[in-house]
């Protein structure tokens, strides 16, 4: 599928009553990404000429998720949900103009494999004028059944609602996704009928009107577990563990080390390269990218954040969107960054909080810093020379910068600019009041003494 002759209509208009949520079914997520996100990526490959997402349950939400996820795709309304082949339908004036292939897939199922795609673009190419992925599975369930006969030639697909005891014993299922080319989809869509158990305009129905006109449809067959579809928050669930383990197996065959693969959660767009450690327990968030040789220490949960080579983050160190960590850089435990430029070298050790910041080359920031960078309306800067040491629980009241080369006090409070070289404390002065803790400490005594004399026994 080199040439750009598919054009991809996504189904997503169902409620998906069974996950009782508010949120259209296809916009929860599996790996950060909304199911419909991993649906349009799957013809990413592909070079689509047309992506079209059909919205109905949800719609505007599914609409604004679709620009967002797919600026190029657009999206149709089905206002009545009245089945499969009037959903395709509604894609009908947008591919008009389209005389290359059309695929089906839904929304809800986001495992299919681009690789399966393009199997069946092959069995297209071999003669077969509709084909359709099936599964063969020990537990069919309720799955449509397909029938085939000749060989390889499917004869007409059966709705578990329609089926007989005999049709139901077939063990080679429907996944729901269709390739044809778009004038003969539409054509034969146009003919489909609702005379049936659900009263429904089943997709399903194109293959047994195709055999009538003389035509060849042909299945074929994928691994079931690319076929799961999303119904319920235990299969929700189970999506998420089947993408995470292979994501994981993914990484570790990419030459990445995760010391305890179980316990490490990944997002869709994770980007890891080789020779990094994950220690156990680590979360990413979306939106994550480590250069190779990079160290996460255990208990560490990072998100929207950029991570070059040699830098070790964690145990218990948290990056947030913005964080941006550059060469041989250390942000230890108890540590949060947000939007923040953190130069080659730069060590935050223990305790702090980094936000909406900039810290230049092999700065040094002090146990229990924190840049005070909102005043409860805005957001501030901090800006951090080079070689900078920052002492223990400094207070940088943004909008703050600190010359290269300076330092800070412990404790300090800092509110106004530090110049480069300069050392500023901003701290009460201490003052000592000899043996004043000795007297202190006898009158505490006798107190306590008294008291205890005093009381009833
Ligand atoms: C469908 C197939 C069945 C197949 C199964 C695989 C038909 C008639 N049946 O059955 O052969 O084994 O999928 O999971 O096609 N949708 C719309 N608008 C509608 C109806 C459905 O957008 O009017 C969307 C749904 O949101 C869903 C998908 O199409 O993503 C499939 O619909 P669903 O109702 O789940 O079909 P099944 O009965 O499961
Ligand atoms: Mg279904």
């Amino acid at each position: 599928m080199t040439q750009s002759s598919h054009a991809f209509v996504i189904l997503a208009a169902g409620k998906g009553s069974r996950m009782l949520s508010d949120r259209p079914k296809v916009l929860h997520q599996v790996g950060s990404l909304p199911l419909l996100g991993h649906a349009l990526r799957s013809t990413e490959p592909l070079n689509p000429a047309h992506l079209i997402v059909v919205a109905g349950h949800g719609a505007e939400a599914v609409e604004a998720a679709t620009a967002r996820l797919a600026p190029a795709a657009r999206t149709v309304r089905q206002t009545e949900q009245l089945g499969t082949a009037h959903a395709v339908d509604q894609a009908r004036d947008l591919l008009a103009d389209f005389d290359g292939d059309v695929t089906v897939l839904y929304g809800d199922t986001p495992f299919i494999r681009t690789e399966t795609l393009e199997r069946m673009n092959a069995a297209r190419q071999d003669g077969a004028d509709v084909v359709i992925l099936g599964f063969d599975t020990p537990d069919p369930g309720r799955y449509g059944r397909l029938m085939i006969t000749d060989g390889d030639r499917l004869h007409r697909i059966v709705e578990f609602k329609d089926a007989s005891p005999e049709e139901r014993a077939v063990t080679l299922c429907n996944s729901g996704v269709v390739m044809a080319p778009a004038a003969l989809l539409f054509d034969l869509i146009a003919q489909v009928g609702n005379a049936n158990a659900s009263e429904e305009y089943y997709l399903t129905d194109i293959v047994g009107l195709a055999n009538d006109r003389g035509l060849t449809c042909r299945a074929v067959t994928c691994d079931p577990a690319e076929t799961l579809g999303i119904n319920t928050r235990a299969e929700l669930a189970g999506a998420e563990a089947v993408f995470q383990a292979a994501r994981r197996a993914e990484l570790m065959a990419a030459g990445v080390t995760l010391t305890a693969p179980e316990t490490v959660f990944l997002s869709a767009d994770t980007r890891i390269d080789p020779d990094c450690v994950i220690e156990p327990n680590v979360v990413f968030g979306p939106g994550v990218t480590l250069a190779p040789n990079v160290t996460i220490r255990s208990f560490s949960h990072l998100e929207g954040a950029t991570v070059a080579s040699g830098a070790v983050v964690g145990p218990y160190a948290r990056l947030r969107p913005g964080a941006r960590l550059s060469e041989d850089t250390r942000v230890g435990n108890f540590v949060e960054v947000k939007n923040a430029d953190l130069a080659r070298g730069v060590k935050v050790n223990h305790l702090s909080y980094i936000g909406d910041a900039e810290i230049g080359p092999a700065s040094n920031i002090g146990a229990g810093t924190i840049t005070c960078n909102y005043d409860g309306f805005l957001k501030h800067k901090t800006s951090i020379g080079a070689e900078v040491f920052i002492g223990s629980n400094t207070m940088l009241v943004a909008p703050v910068s600190i010359g290269d080369g300076a330092n800070t006090g412990s404790g300090s409070v800092i509110t106004r600019d530090v110049p480069e070289g300069a050392l500023a404390i901003a701290r009460a002065r201490q003052d000592n009041k000899p043996g004043l803790a000795t007297r202190l400490r006898d009158m505490l005594r006798q107190k306590k003494a008294a008291l205890a004399a005093a009381k009833p026994e």
